[in-house]
């Protein structure tokens, strides 16, 4: 559920307001969502980059798990998940993956073409609250 907001509104910010690359991009905007959710104590998510040149090297995968998943997406899953004990509770690590899905992702990521993999979201939610 969460996925398909995050990810239905990046696809109408883009659509709507993006027609010069110098806006705000959707994804710039999706980690400020990202981080007021978590200041708020919700589920924890960071965008991932699966390209190996990220704009932002914040993006790149950071542990074990975010490695694997990457992995995991470049040999053509859309989903990754697990199940981890942080701090003596178990939290869903789960992963889906972001696709050039439309013509604008190509706008600002001109090295990729329409339908690439170009990352993933990244979720931790605490399980059993
Ligand atoms: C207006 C320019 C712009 C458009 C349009 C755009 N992006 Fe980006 N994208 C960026 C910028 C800038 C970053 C780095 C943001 C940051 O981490 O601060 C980024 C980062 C990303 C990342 C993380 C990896 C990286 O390179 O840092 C993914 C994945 C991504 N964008 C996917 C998409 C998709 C999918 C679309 C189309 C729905 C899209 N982008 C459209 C500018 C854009």
């Amino acid at each position: 559920m969460l996925d398909d907001l995050y990810k239905t509104y990046i696809v109408l910010i883009t659509e709507e307001y993006v027609d010069d690359p110098s806006v705000l991009p959707a994804a710039t905007l999706s980690k400020r969502v990202f981080e007021s959710m978590n200041k708020k104590g919700w589920h924890k998510a960071r965008l991932l980059d699966a390209t190996g040149t990220p704009f932002n090297p914040e993006n790149n995968p950071k542990d074990e798990f975010e490695r694997d998943a990457i992995n995991a997406l470049i040999s053509g899953k859309t989903y990754f998940e697990k199940i981890e004990k942080i701090e003596g509770k178990d939290h869903l690590r789960a992963v889906t993956s972001v696709h050039a899905v439309m013509k604008g992702c190509i706008s600002c990521h001109p090295d990729r073409k329409f339908g690439d993999l170009l990352g993933g979201i990244a979720y931790n939610i605490a399980l059993g609250e």
